[in-house]
């Protein structure tokens, strides 16, 4: 008898998205090179595209490998070091940021395919007078961070669980919230956290 195939986890749920957006830009990246050189020229190797990010509002025009990961390009290029790099290869969150309001893995995303998208990340979530998100709020209120290290991804995979309609009990958000990994364990205040924080994005 043929095995049920199990259900779309969040992670595999992310990859899939993360997948989507690369797969685009490979082409186009590749399309670049092939512009500015030679292909498998030492030229070609070296060769920048240019790459307009807007994060948080901001644009920023940056001269990138076509390889740099939104990642990378965030904390090494933009100076927003909130954004976590944790595996780096898709497996625990801690990258975790929205773009155009939807949360990526930005270890799995390259830059380049985030032009003309909306990239918002930990530090761009605050409302401009200073006040936190409901969900920052949240997490200091139900202490749902030890280490801290992974709070920035957590925050941002938990705005958007709730965005998605999957806070609407415990089990939906520890499913909705599983790509995230939390080393310290605070699973439990992280839940409660955004079961608190819901109701208020909500009003
Ligand atoms: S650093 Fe991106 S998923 Fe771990």
């Amino acid at each position: 008898m043929a095995k049920a195939k199990p259900p779309l986890s969040r992670r595999s749920f992310m990859r899939a998205g993360a997948t989507s957006l690369i797969a685009p830009l490979v082409a186009r990246g590749a399309a670049s090179a092939q512009e500015a050189a030679p292909p498998d020229s030492e030229e070609s190797t070296r060769a920048g595209i240019q790459a307009v990010l807007s994060v948080n509002g901001q644009s920023h025009r940056l001269t990138i490998d076509p390889r740099t990961t939104v990642l990378d390009a965030l904390r090494e290029r933009i100076g927003l070091t909130g954004t976590k790099k944790g595996c780096d290869h898709g497996q625990c969150g801690a990258c975790t940021v929205h773009v155009d309001g939807k949360r990526v893995l930005s270890c799995l995303t390259l830059a380049a395919a985030a032009e003309g998208h909306e990239i918002t990340t930990i530090e761009g979530i605050a409302s401009p007078s200073g006040e936190l998100h409901p969900m920052q709020q949240a997490f200091i209120d139900h202490d749902g961070f030890q280490c801290g290290y992974r709070t920035p991804g957590q925050i941002m995979s938990a705005i958007a669980c709730v965005k998605e309609g999957h806070a609407g009990s415990e089990a939906m958000i520890r499913e909705y919230m599983s790509g995230n990994l939390c080393r310290c364990a605070a699973y439990p205040n992280i839940v409660a956290a955004i079961l608190a924080a819901k109701p208020k994005m909500e009003s």
